[in-house]
């Protein structure tokens, strides 16, 4: 698979878990109870797959490799992801940090956990957007069959090291149990 179609791929997959996400941030919106247990998984989900992984593979060697292209990190479309990828932590942090308050029946927390959600939300989406339909293809006529190559292995070489196939499998298993909890 094409590095950037890998990537598209593994986009589908994190909106997957931002519905699942934006489902939770309702309930919790609503003063319904969601399992912390839940909210736990869910954050280790962005954590884990979205952003050990596949912004991994981006900023690791994606991005390096659109660099060595000739497409400038900084006041580009490079720049403006990386910024996303850090605003997206900052809200994964802040997610986590309001479960233990959920887990003492604290409604501050809850709302906190929500807005965060919804947040992360809003900002993934968007992002996934623009690389899907910017940054992406930019890649794929820039970047030379040799870089493609390099980056196969690359992300193969993160798949197999950083991830390993039986926790990635163990993402996929989460997010099926989580979507059916949590119904669109
Ligand atoms: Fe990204
Ligand atoms: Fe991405």
């Amino acid at each position: 698979m094409k590095p950037t179609a890998e990537l598209s791929h593994e986009h589908q997959t994190i909106l997957r878990m931002i519905r699942v996400l934006d489902k939770m941030a309702g309930r919790l919106a609503a003063g319904a109870a969601v399992d912390p247990d839940d909210l736990d998984r869910a954050v280790a989900f962005i954590r884990g797959f979205a952003d050990k992984c596949h912004h991994a593979k981006e900023e690791g060697y994606l991005f390096p490799e659109m660099e060595k292209a000739g497409i400038p990190r900084d006041g580009g479309p490079i720049g403006v992801m990386l910024a996303d990828h850090v605003k997206g932590r900052a809200h994964a942090a802040a997610m986590a940090g309001a479960i233990p308050g959920i887990r003492t029946g604290d409604g501050d927390a809850a709302e906190i956990f929500g807005a965060e959600a919804r947040g992360y939300s809003g900002l993934l989406t968007q992002h996934i957007f623009k690389e899907d339909h910017i940054l992406y293809p930019m890649a794929d006529a820039r970047l030379t069959p040799d870089q493609q190559a390099i980056l196969e292995a690359c992300f193969a070489d993160v798949e197999q090291n950083v991830i390993g196939e039986a926790q990635h499998e163990e993402f996929h298993r989460l997010l099926e149990r989580l979507e059916k909890a949590y119904p669109v």
